[in-house]
């Protein structure tokens, strides 16, 4: 058999720009392969993970507020969608005030978004399900294509894992897509006691470390490269002149790691890191500033009873 030579992956340069940098570090789109998806799922599920299940509680408690408060849209664009385990309850809120709404989830996972569509379609059949395939750096071009008026969802606090400047720019691409009226629904998770925050990013069972150190099982299957897994260590620090989680993976010892579809080599010292991600915390007053100073105007904002995190409704 002729050994197939690998693919080159689109964010080649980035990967090995991350790694040959004096400051290690890696995309955290690298996340979410089909094995990621899954992992990231059961993150959602753990006990110290309370995000989803807060931003939830919030959807089930104030969507119909959520929906009058926005109007009637026509079509509802959910960005990071993911399998859309959170959306079914506000698009039930909305198809009880009119027939039908359009519901296009984006993703990066065409494996999440098959499941969004099963469970959408399932859920809410007023709901007309068109996924869209698209990584965030394509730009928006698909939501001026879309009837106004046009709701945007993006929750999960996934807009914490961009830093301000990087998070004011993707905000702002959007707003350039959308019309006078079109709104956003932004989920963020608020500034908290450490206590709570390090668990959430470093759970008992490890099933976060496994999701972290899954970035190099890919690395090793898309550029044949020979990452030891195991002697890559989770690491989730709060950063509280920051307000942010950071995400790292450690090695444990000095060693040498081949990419041989690229030729590098890369070396690693003893407990060197290599930085993953990082995951926001937000107040008010970081908000309505990142909201203003894109073009938004927020409308209302809805918390949870412990104000852990908040859903934002602001308008272009
Ligand atoms: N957007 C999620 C968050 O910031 C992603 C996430 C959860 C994550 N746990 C993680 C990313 C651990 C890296 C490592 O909450």
């Amino acid at each position: 058999m002729i050994a197939r030579a690998l693919p080159i992956p689109a964010y080649t340069q980035e990967i090995i720009e991350g790694l040959t940098s004096p400051r290690k570090a890696l995309p955290c789109k690298l996340f979410y392969d089909e094995l990621g998806s899954t992992l990231f799922e059961e993150i959602t599920r753990l006990p110290e993970y309370y995000l989803t299940r807060t931003e939830l509680e919030i959807l089930e408690t104030s969507s119909q507020e959520i929906v009058r408060t926005a109007g009637s849209p026509a079509a509802v664009v959910e960005l990071g969608a993911g399998t859309a385990r959170k959306t079914a309850t506000l698009l039930a809120a909305i198809v009880r005030r009119q027939i039908a709404v359009k519901y296009l989830p984006v993703d990066i996972s065409p494996s999440a978004l098959g499941e969004a569509k099963r469970r959408i379609s399932a859920e809410v059949p007023g709901a007309l399900v068109r996924p869209v395939v698209a990584d965030f750096g394509q730009g928006f071009g698909f939501l001026g294509e879309l009837p106004s008026p046009k709701l945007v969802l993006y929750l999960g606090s996934s807009i914490g894992n961009f830093d301000l400047s990087d998070a004011i720019a993707m905000l702002r691409a959007v707003r350039r897509q959308l019309l006078p009226g079109d709104c956003l629904l932004l989920g963020t998770d608020m500034v908290k006691s450490p206590a709570i925050l390090l668990p959430a990013y470093d759970d008992a069972r490890g099933i976060t470390a496994e999701f972290n150190r899954n970035v190099l099982r890919r690395i090793n299957r898309e550029f044949g490269a020979n990452f030891d897994l195991d002697s890559f260590r989770h690491l989730a620090l709060w950063n509280k002149a920051g307000s942010r989680m950071e995400i790292y993976l450690e090695s444990s010892r000095p060693q040498k790691v081949t990419l041989k579809l690229t030729g590098t080599v890369v070396e690693f010292g003893n407990r060197e890191r290599v930085h993953t991600e990082n995951s926001y915390k937000y107040n008010r007053s970081m908000i309505l500033n990142m909201l203003s100073d894109s073009g938004f105007t927020l409308a209302k904002s809805w918390f949870d009873s412990r104000k852990w995190f908040g859903l934002h409704l602001a308008r272009a």
